[in-house]
This record gives C-alpha cells, structure tokens and sequence, in this order.
C-alpha cells in the first residue's frame, strides 16, 4: 500500500518533462521487448525443418521461413500461393483448408533437383469470423516414403524368390505321384529336381536370416588381426575345383605381411562371395585376390584422423556390370539378369551380405566394373600393425 501511495504522489507531482522521459522510456523497453520476440520467433522460423509458409486472406505469402525457399525458391514474399508451386494437390489442399476454414492435411511431390516429397498440414487463421489468412506447414517424408517402398518390394521379392521354387517342388510331387513314381527313369530326375528346389529354398532362407541377424545387431564378430593372405588361401582352394571346371585361372596378389583388423571367419564369408561372383560371372581368364596395407591419410575429416587400413579386392575378366545397375548392387536381390542369376542357383542376397559385413566391420565397398571387359570388387578393413 506504501508503495502504491508513493508512487501516485510522485507521479502526481512529477514534472511533465520527467513524466515524457519516463513514457519513452517505457516504450524503449517494450519495443526492445517486441523486437526481441520477432528476433526469437524469426531464429526458430529459420532453425524448423519445416517449411513454414504465412499468407494474407487473399492468399499473398507474407511469411516464409529458409526451408520454404529451399523447398520452392527464393523471394516468395508478396507472391500468391498458385505462383510459388504449380502442383494441383497443394492447391486442392488450400482451397479446402479456406472454404471448410478448419486443418486440412495431405501430401505432395515437388521436383527440385530430385522428387521431394512432402507432408502439407494447412491451417486457416481465423479470428471470431474474420479471416485472416493461413499458416501452411510443409514436412519432408521423402525417406520415410523410400523405406516404405523397400518395405513393399522387399515382402514382394521375398514371396516371389519362394514362390519360384515352391512350384517347381509341388508340380514334380504331384507328377511322382500321379504315377511318374513308376518310371524309374524319370522318377529319379524328379527326385533330383525337387531335391534342387528344395537346397535353393534352404539358401534363401539361410540368407535371409544371416542378413537379418547381422541388421539386428545378433551376428558377433570377433575382431582380431589376421592374416589376409592365409584367408585368401582356404578361399581359393575351396574354390579351385569351380574355376577350373570353367577353365578359369584364380590368382594370388597379396603384399607380404597384410594383416586386417578382422573377423576371419567373415573376411572368409565376404571373399568367397566375391571369387564365387567373379567364377560365375567370367566365362574365360581370371578371378584375382589382391590386398596391400595403405598408409594413414593425410587429411583430417570429421571423423578425425584415419588409421592405416587394407584394402583388398577381387578382379575379374567377366562379363562385366552396365554403369547403370553399379549403384543399385548390394541391394537386396538386385541383379543385372535375374533369370541367369538364378540358373547358376544364385539367391541375389550375396552382395548385400558382403554389404553389411564390410560395414559392420569398419569397412567401405566400392564397385568399379567395365561392361563386357571385367568387373573390381574392393573393400577395405582397418590395418592391424606389426
Ligand atoms: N563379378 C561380377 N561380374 C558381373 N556381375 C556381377 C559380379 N558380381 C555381382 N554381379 C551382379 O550382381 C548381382 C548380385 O550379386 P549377388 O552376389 O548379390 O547375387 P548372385 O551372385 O546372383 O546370387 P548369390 O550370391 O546369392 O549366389 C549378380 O546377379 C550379378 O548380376
Ligand atoms: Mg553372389
């Protein structure tokens, strides 16, 4: 009460100079006070991932936030909403938003370098009846989109790859059945044939659980130094007898010493997978296993400094890959020709098994292949020491 008291007197008796001094500065303070606002609501406009777009009634952009114009060009202010974006659903979700004058959401693919695309949520401002325009907000789903798509290809490839030796299984069954069981002739091929489909479903399955577990993080490597070229050895002399039924040489080009920070048993699995590829798809020279241990690089990423690493690779003369199907290899069941694929009884889960070892073992693939002249399969791993 004190203080209310005094404060009336004093404003009471004040000169009217003081009292002027005294109002500008209390407007000082809240214009400081709205421009800090607009600073604090401008760095999170800027900082959203989220497009924000604000327009006047008559649908003029007032507002637009950095990923709107990453979204769809620089200077948007002033300009109408059907100017800034030319797709049809966009302009369909704006109109509804202001006739219904209530959220109206939906999706859109805009192309700026490449497809976007894009979630649209548009708001309607209204106050009492007034309109005032509306906030439309744009959220990028373009990756969630991506793996909903694999998703779908990927339980339509799996159907598919069991299908195919399901039919063959059933159809020689019923064959045997219906009385091919007593032509000893054919009854043993049919046998031999189900017998094949049935290895091939077992295949799959394999694969598709080795890729499964090491995705869930099940598989446990045992990362220790070892030795490339004893690996490269067993590798090639179980594959020896496949080579040299094609007449295909395989050959050795290891630095002395080569030690990878590995575990062998993978580094196993990845080169079998390799030499098998170069084998199957070569029909004359050879499949060649090279490692050499490549020194740290100078440069200093954000990952920090890089330790010394080896690099090894398995060439072939074969077939080689067109360029176009070289950055879709690795994906699951991916090939250039998936009936030839097949025939030589592949399930097209070898690459994406190579994959997900390499990079689960710090290391990187790279592909390099020249079509019809033979194709160079690299990975690195890091280098042990001495
Ligand atoms: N060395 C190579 N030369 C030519 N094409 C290759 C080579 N390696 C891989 N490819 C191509 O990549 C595809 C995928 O390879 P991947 O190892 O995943 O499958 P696959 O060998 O067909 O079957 P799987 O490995 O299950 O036996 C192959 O079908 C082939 O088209
Ligand atoms: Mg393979």
């Amino acid at each position: 009460m004190k203080n209310i008291l005094s404060d009336l007197f004093l404003s009471t008796t004040k000169e009217p100079d003081s009292e002027l001094s005294r109002l500008s500065s209390e407007l000082r303070v809240t214009l400081e006070k709205l421009k800090d606002e607009k600073e604090q609501r401008e760095a999170i406009l800027a900082s959203m991932e989220e497009g924000v777009i604000v327009t006047d009634p008559k649908g003029n952009v007032t507002m637009a936030n950095r990923k709107a114009e990453e979204l769809f060009g620089k200077e948007l202010l002033e300009k109408r909403v059907v100017e800034i974006s030319r797709n049809p659903e966009l302009h369909r979700i704006i109109e509804e938003g202001s006739k219904k004058g209530e959220t109206v959401t939906g999706e859109i693919t805009i192309a700026v370098h490449h497809p976007i695309s894009l979630s649209v949520t548009m708001t309607p401002l209204i106050r009492n009846t007034e309109k005032l325009g509306s906030v439309i907000v744009f959220h990028e789903i373009t990756l969630l989109k991506k793996l909903e798509t694999m998703r779908i290809d990927f339980v339509a490839n799996v159907s598919h790859e069991l299908k195919t030796p399901l039919t063959a299984i059933k159809g020689f069954a019923e064959t045997l059945k219906e009385g091919a069981i007593n032509d000893k002739e054919n009854a043993a091929r049919f046998v031999d044939i189900i017998k094949e489909n049935a290895d091939r479903l077992s295949r799959l399955v394999e694969d598709l659980l080795t890729l499964s577990n090491i995705e869930l993080g099940k598989v446990s490597f045992e990362i220790r130094p070892v030795e490339v070229e004893e690996v490269a050895r067993t590798v090639i002399s179980t594959l020896e007898p496949k080579a040299k039924a094609k007449g295909l040489s395989l050959e050795l080009d290891i630095e002395k010493g080569v030690r990878a920070l590995s575990d062998k048993d993978r580094l196993a699995q990845i080169l079998l997978n390799l030499v098998d590829n170069g084998i199957k798809f070569t029909e004359k020279g050879s499949v060649k296993i090279q490692a050499q241990t490549t020194p740290p690089l100078p440069f200093v990423g954000k990952e920090g400094v890089q330790g010394a690493f080896v690099q090894i690779s398995v060439t072939d003369t074969g077939t080689g890959i067109p360029p176009k199907d070289i950055p879709r290899l690795g994906e699951r069941f991916y090939r250039v020709d998936p009936a030839r694929s097949r025939e030589l009884g592949g399930t097209g889960l070898g690459l994406a098994i190579v994959k997900h070892l390499v990079v689960s073992m710090n290391g990187k693939l790279s592909i390099e292949s020249e079509y019809g002249k033979g194709t160079r399969i690299s990975f690195t791993m890091p280098a042990a020491g001495n």
